[in-house]
């Protein structure tokens, strides 16, 4: 099993100058979603997920040697250039939690500045950006301090598997185009404790894939994904659930490997409309879409009989609707999405979002 404790990761502080480092780290979209986990954020099922592009954070991490002698972490921390208390105190609880795999960071005073691509608010979920980019600038710092992660392969493995601490999600966004997290008899190396790349098993049409994220409510999520999970352990689908997310991973991957969009489609709306499903079916019960997201679905839908264009939706856990096609599409959907869907978004609010390269070191 991965175990990255490393107590060897002590700096001589007499040695060690003041620096930075950045990173830029996209958002995802998982097609068959995680959803249910257990232990220290393992998921209950495997997941496969787009890469996005436009959706991002910008994280910059300045260290410089502590100044007081003890081994708490001493983080400041700025979001879009003001400091955040919540968000502070949560980096804080999760650098603490990796003190085993970086026991350097109990050594620096350290300033974060953060900031994504999409408006604050805008109902885009940015953990898997945030995290996967935290976790970059901290795999980074380990191998500018110690030189141990100069084999890319392991430095992905590494930032993976530290942004799934942070969130499940965040580790998929490690890898360009597309990435699968959770053991999976099919995929040779994968694991539940770090995601590994897909680009090489998906057909060139994903590779220029659109995802366009029409905002239909730009309020905070009504239940934040860990209580979510959390919800799982007594939804009575559950185990049903897990097992079917892997039964349509085996055709994902075939369509995904071919380029066939039907099948990729039918099962993205599926997944989608199963996560919320499940929501639906918890107890404490929750209602995450809203009559305008049902009206963008059914339109979708529509819009694909007449005009037999290959044009899916996708949801994450709120009301936010992601509409997927191939690039070849763009001239037909683009007006299609201007005239008919973006009347039911909150002040016509979009992103226009694409299947991306993957994190940057800035
Ligand atoms: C619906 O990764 O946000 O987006 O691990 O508790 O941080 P935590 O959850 P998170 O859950 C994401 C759920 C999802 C589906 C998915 O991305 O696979």
């Amino acid at each position: 099993m991965t175990n990255y404790v490393n107590p060897n990761l002590i700096l001589e502080s007499s040695r060690l100058e003041p620096g930075e480092v950045t990173w830029r780290s996209p958002s995802n979209l998982a097609i068959v979603k995680y959803w249910g986990k257990h232990g220290q954020q393992l998921p209950k099922n495997p997941s496969i997920s787009l890469t996005l592009s436009s959706a991002f954070t910008d994280t910059k991490l300045a260290y410089k040697p502590k100044e007081s002698g003890d081994t708490a972490i001493s983080l400041k921390f700025f979001f879009h250039e003001e400091e955040n208390e919540p968000f502070r105190k949560r980096i804080v609880n999760y650098l603490e939690s990796l003190k085993d795999i970086f026991p350097f960071l109990g050594q620096l005073d350290i300033t974060i500045r953060s900031g994504n691509s999409f408006p604050h608010s805008s109902g885009i979920a940015s953990s898997a950006s945030a995290m996967s980019a935290l976790a970059l600038c901290l795999c980074s710092m380990e191998d500018r301090f110690f030189g141990t992660l100069d084999d890319d392969a392991e430095f992905d493995k590494k930032a993976s598997f530290v942004a799934r601490l942070g969130s499940g999600s965040a580790c998929r966004s490690i890898y360009p185009a597309a990435a699968l997290w959770g053991e999976y008899a099919g995929v040779p190396g994968s694991s539940d404790l770090f995601a590994v790349p897909m680009k090489d098993n998906i057909h060139d049409v994903f590779r220029h894939f659109h995802d366009d994220i029409l905002i239909v409510s730009s309020k905070p999520k009504k239940v934040a994904s860990s209580a979510g999970h959390g919800l799982m352990e007594n939804n009575p689908f559950a185990e049903v659930r897990y097992a079917d997310a892997r039964r349509r991973l085996q055709f994902l991957l075939e369509a995904m490997n071919k380029g066939d969009l039907d099948t990729f489609g039918r099962i993205a709306e599926n997944e989608a409309l199963t996560l919320h499903g499940l929501m639906m079916s918890g107890n404490p019960s929750y209602i995450l879409m809203q009559p305008a997201t049902i009206s963008i679905l059914d339109r979708i839908r529509e819009y694909r009989k007449e005009s037999g264009n290959p044009v899916y939706f996708s949801l994450d856990a709120g009301p936010n609707v992601h509409v997927l096609y191939p690039e070849d599409v763009i001239h037909e959907v683009r007006p299609f999405i201007e005239e008919e869907l973006l009347p039911f978004c909150e002040e016509r609010t979009w992103l226009q979002d694409w299947v991306g390269e993957g994190p940057v070191e800035l």
